[in-house]
């Protein structure tokens, strides 16, 4: 089938979740926010895991080991993040998300904000949120004076770290071997076994359960649709794949 009818048959079977209120579950990941210009994970030049260690710089066993050279490389990651803009794919999410009330379910495996700044703030966020601070351990001090003691105030440093017992601060994102958040995974499956269809766009499809969401939306009866401009692990899972960027294929399909 041609592009063009691919994406026709998209726009009809999406007009028909809309009109059923059936719902759309989309599905995104390091692909979404690569025109933003924040790297994906397993593009194989520019990807983090084609430069880096993942179990030394994402995971607590790799924190604890170099908890400075970690801090670093999320605090550069920060920095990018916080330069970076949603593009027109984030944008027509949002747009979409407001023109159909209670349609769009958005489920992201990325920590940055990008759909939130576009617009999207209910986003499921699967793998947190790098510009969150936690602490890496219980704190046996956690309440004090009634409150909550808070990692920003710790005592600044690379990483932080709390100045009464030296319980450090780490980045809110779930590291490998890490469970994800219940509440965020119970609603996303939620809506991948209720929804009519599923959009899956810029993910390699290697990481699970957010991987897993795929298929149990087409055992459920919906329609999956993977866009990406390469081959990922859930082109089999899918009805229709088309081979294009978020930025440039979004605005075509939602608008
Ligand atoms: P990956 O890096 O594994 O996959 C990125 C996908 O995006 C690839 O399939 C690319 O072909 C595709 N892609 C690249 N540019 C794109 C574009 N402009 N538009 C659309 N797609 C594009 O990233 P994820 O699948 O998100 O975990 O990886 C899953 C998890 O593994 C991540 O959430 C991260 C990582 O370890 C955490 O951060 C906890």
């Amino acid at each position: 089938m041609e592009d063009g009818s691919k994406q026709a048959e998209v726009r009809s079977w999406l007009a028909a979740a809309v009109r059923q209120r059936a719902g759309l579950c989309v599905l995104t990941g390091a692909g979404m926010s690569a025109e933003s210009g924040i790297p994906t994970f397993r593009d194989a030049l520019t990807g983090y895991w084609a430069q880096f260690d993942p179990m030394a710089l994402a995971s607590e066993p790799g924190f604890r080991t170099h908890p400075q050279r970690v801090w670093d490389w999320y605090a550069e990651r920060r920095a990018g993040v916080r330069a970076a803009e949603p593009h027109a794919g984030h944008r027509a999410l949002a747009d979409f998300a407001r023109r159909h009330p209670g349609v769009l379910t958005l489920v992201t495996q990325n920590v940055d904000d990008l759909h939130q700044r576009a617009g999207n703030v209910d986003t499921l966020r699967l793998h947190g949120d790098i510009l969150d601070d936690l602490w890496l351990d219980p704190c046996a001090r956690q309440v004090r004076g009634g409150k909550v003691c808070d990692p920003a105030w710790a005592e600044a440093g690379c990483p932080p770290a709390c100045r009464e017992c030296g319980n450090l601060v780490r980045p809110g994102v779930v590291w490998f071997g890490e469970h994800l958040p219940l509440r965020a995974l119970d609603a996303a499956q939620r809506a991948a076994g209720q929804c009519a269809l599923m959009l899956v766009v810029g993910t390699s499809g290697a990481v699970w359960p957010a991987a897993g969401l795929a298929g149990q939306a087409r055992a459920a009866g919906a329609k999956v649709v993977v866009l990406n401009p390469a081959p990922s692990e859930l082109d089999g899972t899918a009805h229709l794949v088309l081979r294009g960027t978020a930025a440039c294929t979004l605005p075509a399909l939602l608008a």
